[in-house]
C-alpha cells in the first residue's frame, strides 16, 4: 500500500498576531511571550512576514529595559552557550559598533591575553562601508575563523585567545533576525541593537566587556547623543546580566589609524604589536585593556591600568601571543611574515598629492570608506566577495602639515581603472587649510 504524507500543519498565526497588535499599541510584552515568540521564530513556526510587523512594531514603539532583557536572554539561549572551566583569568571581550579603519581588536586580542585574561572573541563581517575582524583575519593565509565551541573553549583555555566567526550552533535567533531588520529597515532601534550585540556577548560567559561605542560621519550612530543612549542601553543591561562593562565613546568622522582596507589593516596593527604605528589607534588599544583592567580589579586606577597595558605592549610579549594565535588556527606563519614585508600586495598603486601648502582639516571617514568598499575591500551586498589586497594607506589627518607634492594617501587598487577613479573620488575626503602664523 502507497503511504500520502500527511499535508504540513501550517503554523497557526493568532497568538503571535495579538502580541505584534500589543506592541503595535504601545503595550510591554511579558518575558514569556518574548521568549515564546524568539523561540518560534528561531525553530520557523512564525513567518518572516509576522516578524517583520513584529520588528516594525518595535522599532516604533520601542522596548522597555525588562522586555529588551528578556529579548536578549532568549536570544542567547536559542543556541549553545560556551561553558569555561573554573580558572583565575577573567574572561573578557570588546565590541565595536563599528568604523573604517577600526582594527582595535587585532592587536587587542592578543595584549589581553598577554595580561593573563582569556578572549573568547567572536567578531563580525564588514558590511557596506564598515569592516569587520573576520574579513581582516581572513586576509592571513591558511587562517581559520571557523571554530566550533568546543575547539574554541580548548584554545582559550590553552593559549588565552581565540578569533573566531559565530557558528551555526551559537546565537541562532540573531542570525535570522539581523537578516530580516536588514532588509526591513529595522536596523537602527535601540533595543534591537542592545539585544543583537549583547545576545552574541552573553553566550561567550564574559566576566567583563568594554563597548566601543562609535559616532560620526561613518558610524552607525551620527550623532554622539544617540551614540550615548546606546551604550547606556547596553551597559545597564550587561552590568543587570552580570557582565562588568565600561563603555567609551569614540570619534568616527576620520578613520581610525591611517590604513582602511583588510590586509593592510593586518599591517598596521602589526606595528600596534611592535609598540609602533599610529597614537589614535595605540590609544585606543590601550584604554581598552585598561578599563578590563579596571573592571576585574587587576589595577589600583585607571593610570596604574594604562601603565600595566602601555608595558606589556611594549614587552614584546603581545607580538609572540599574536604569533601562537596564528599558529592555533592555521595560519602559515612564514607566508605571514613575508607578505608582511611586501610595501603592497594589490596590482596597482598610485599616490594622491597634496596641491597646496597646509595643515590638513579633514579626512573624511565616510568617503574613505565608500571608496575602500567599491575598490572591493567592502561588501555592497552579503554575497559580494572582498579583495583582501585593496585599500588606502598612509592616510594624512587632521594636524598633519602638508606641503604640494607630499602624500595625502596611497591607494592599493585591483585594476588601473579602478585605481584612477578612486583617485579622483578620495580627493574629496581631504580638506587642506591655511596654517596659522605660530603653525
Ligand atoms: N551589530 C550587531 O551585532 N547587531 C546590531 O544590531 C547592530 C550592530
Amino acid at each position: 500500500m502507497k503511504t500520502v504524507p500527511s499535508p504540513a500543519v501550517p503554523p497557526d498565526p493568532s497568538p503571535f498576531l495579538s502580541l505584534i497588535e500589543s506592541k503595535r499599541d504601545g503595550r510591554e510584552l511579558s518575558p514569556e511571550s518574548i521568549a515564546g515568540f524568539v523561540r518560534d521564530f528561531t525553530s520557523g513556526a512564525i513567518p518572516d512576514y509576522q516578524m517583520s510587523a513584529m520588528l516594525m512594531a518595535i522599532y516604533f514603539a520601542g522596548m522597555t529595559p525588562a522586555e529588551t532583557r528578556a529579548l536578549t536572554l532568549a536570544m542567547r539561549d536559542s543556541g549553545e552557550v560556551l561553558t569555561f572551566p573554573d580558572d583565575p583569568r577573567p574572561i573578557v571581550d570588546k565590541h565595536s559598533t563599528g568604523g573604517v579603519g577600526d582594527k582595535v581588536s587585532l592587536p587587542l586580542a592578543p595584549l589581553l591575553a598577554a595580561l593573563d585574561f582569556r578572549v573568547p572573541m567572536i567578531s563580525g563581517r564588514g558590511l557596506g562601508i564598515t569592516g569587520g575582524t573576520l574579513d581582516k583575519l581572513e586576509s592571513i593565509p591558511g587562517f581559520t575563523t571557523q571554530l566550533d565551541p568546543a575547539r574554541l573553549v580548548e584554545q582559550v583555555q590553552r593559549i588565552g585567545v581565540a578569533m573566531a566567526g559565530q557558528t551555526d550552533t551559537m546565537i541562532p535567533a540573531d542570525k535570522k533576525l539581523y537578516a530580516l531588520r536588514d532588509v526591513t529597515g529595522t536596523v537602527p532601534s535601540i533595543p534591537l541593537i542592545t539585544a543583537s550585540i549583547l545576545s552574541k556577548k552573553l553566550a561567550e560567559s564574559l566576566n567583563a566587556l568594554v563597548m566601543d561605542v562609535k559616532f560620526g560621519a561613518a558610524a552607525f550612530m551620527p550623532a554622539e547623543p544617540e551614540a550615548r543612549r546606546l551604550a547606556d542601553s547596553i551597559a545597564s543591561l550587561a552590568e543587570a546580566c552580570g557582565v562588568r562593562t565600561a563603555v567609551l565613546i569614540s570619534d568616527m568622522n576620520t578613520p581610525l589609524g591611517r590604513s582602511a582596507g583588510n590586509w593592510l589593516e593586518i599591517q598596521e596593527s602589526m606595528e600596534c604589536l611592535e609598540n609602533k604605528g599610529p597614537e589614535d589607534l595605540r590609544q585606543l588599544v590601550v584604554e581598552c585593556a585598561a578599563q578590563l583592567l579596571i573592571l576585574t580589579s587587576g589595577a589600583r586606577d585607571l593610570a596604574d591600568a594604562r601603565t600595566r597595558a602601555i608595558d606589556c605592549l611594549a614587552s614584546g610579549k603581545p607580538r609572540r601571543k599574536w604569533n601562537e594565535l596564528l599558529a592555533a588556527q592555521g595560519a602559515d606563519l612564514d607566508a605571514f611574515q613575508r607578505r608582511l614585508r611586501l610595501d603592497h600586495t594589490a596590482a596597482h598603486l598610485v599616490e594622491v598629492p597634496a596641491t597646496r601648502d597646509g595643515m590638513v582639516s579633514r579626512c573624511d571617514a565616510r568617503v574613505i570608506g565608500e571608496v575602500v568598499r567599491d575598490l572591493g575591500g567592502g561588501r555592497l551586498t552579503k554575497e559580494s566577495i572582498i579583495d583582501p589586497a585593496v585599500g588606502i594607506d598612509r592616510l594624512a589627518k587632521p594636524g598633519d602639515v602638508v606641503r604640494p607634492g607630499d602624500i595625502l594617501c596611497r591607494i592599493h587598487a585591483a585594476t588601473e581603472a579602478g585605481a584612477l577613479a578612486a583617485q579622483a573620488r578620495v580627493a574629496e575626503a581631504f580638506e587642506v587649510s591655511d596654517l596659522t602664523s605660530d603653525g
